[in-house]
């Protein structure tokens, strides 16, 4: 483990509140159990670990955010979770009964659009809710509440291609919200959308999950997203992937862009960095020395 720099603040260090708050999500049940969870590929006869060894307790209403080099399993581990893909050793438990095939009790949201382009926003968001046995009535009444709550009452016989990328995101996130799931699953939900548009969406999730009893897995390669939204990070190495460390975030909530330059937000930013990207000794890159001026002067 990397030094701390003498003047930075221990990212650690969390203000009072902040312990309390983490204290009293400990008393809520856990919702994803895992344990010493094992994945690995065959190719040509031989086996590659994707990763070994991992174990997490999630409680319920927590919103944890995974970061990690690309290729350490990150889509991995929650496609295990989602029931999209199957473990090699190690239990996966959500409310103690065992994961197996994806239910309405995981909602996935992705990076790509997933929106079915041929039917309304409201038929989109209305289609799980029919498929798990409501009449229309209810179920349009239903979807008519997400869409309101996601702050798209006004498009809802829009087509998806008539949205841009974080409306669309939008409608994805209410469809998988109309299911009741117990646990958001959602992998880089962001990583298409401008800067702007993003951070806009991390508000709206954070505005959206204050007022939905839910718990969230969210993967991202932002460690500034990861920090803002987060309850808890599970930081993941590679060669194989396993679990670094699970960090604390320590900054308040209420969250708002203004703590970008809170101490708290800048120790574990640094935390973070010093994991995901350590530190490596590069030599200078030196060209021979050519000089073809004739100006006295010389550039720096
Ligand atoms: N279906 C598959 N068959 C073989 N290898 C796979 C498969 N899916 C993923 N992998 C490998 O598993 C590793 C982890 O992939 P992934 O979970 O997508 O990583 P991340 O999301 O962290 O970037 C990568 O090396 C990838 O090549
Ligand atoms: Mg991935």
């Amino acid at each position: 483990m990397t030094a701390l720099a003498p003047h930075s603040l221990d990212y650690r260090q969390q203000a009072p509140e902040v312990a309390a708050r983490f204290e009293r999500i400990k008393q809520r049940p856990v919702i994803l159990s895992v344990k010493d969870l094992k994945k690995t590929f065959g190719q040509n006869g031989s086996t590659r670990t994707v990763f070994d060894g991992v174990s997490l307790d999630i409680h319920r209403r927590e919103f944890i955010t995974v970061i990690g080099p690309s290729g350490c399993g990150k889509s991995t581990f929650i496609r295990i979770i989602a029931g999209l893909d199957e473990c090699n050793g190690g239990v996966a438990l959500l409310d103690g009964k065992n994961i197996g095939e994806p239910g309405p009790d995981r909602g996935m949201v992705f990076q790509g659009y997933t929106l079915f382009p041929w039917l309304t926003v409201k038929r989109n968001v209305m289609f799980g809710i029919e498929m798990r046995g409501k009449g229309k009535f209810v179920a349009e009444a239903e979807a008519r509440q997400w869409l309101e709550m996601v702050g798209l009452s006004k498009f809802e016989d829009a087509y998806p291609h008539e949205l841009s990328g974080g409306m669309k995101q939008r409608v994805a996130i209410a469809r998988a919200l109309a299911n009741e799931p117990r646990i958001l699953i959602m992998d880089e939900p962001f990583g298409a959308l401008d800067a702007q548009t993003r951070a806009q969406m991390q508000s709206y999730l954070l505005q959206i999950w204050r007022k939905v009893d839910i718990t969230i897995l969210f993967i991202t390669h932002d460690l500034e997203e990861a920090a803002y939204v987060s309850d808890r990070i599970l930081v993941m190495g590679t060669n194989p992937g396993r679990v670094v460390e699970f960090i604390e975030n320590p900054i308040p909530r209420p969250r708002s862009p203004a703590q970008f330059v809170s101490p708290e937000y800048l120790a574990l930013k640094m935390r973070l960095e010093e994991l995901i990207h350590p530190p490596v000794e590069v030599e200078e890159d030196k060209l021979p020395v050519v000089k073809m001026t004739s100006a006295g002067d010389d550039v720096e």
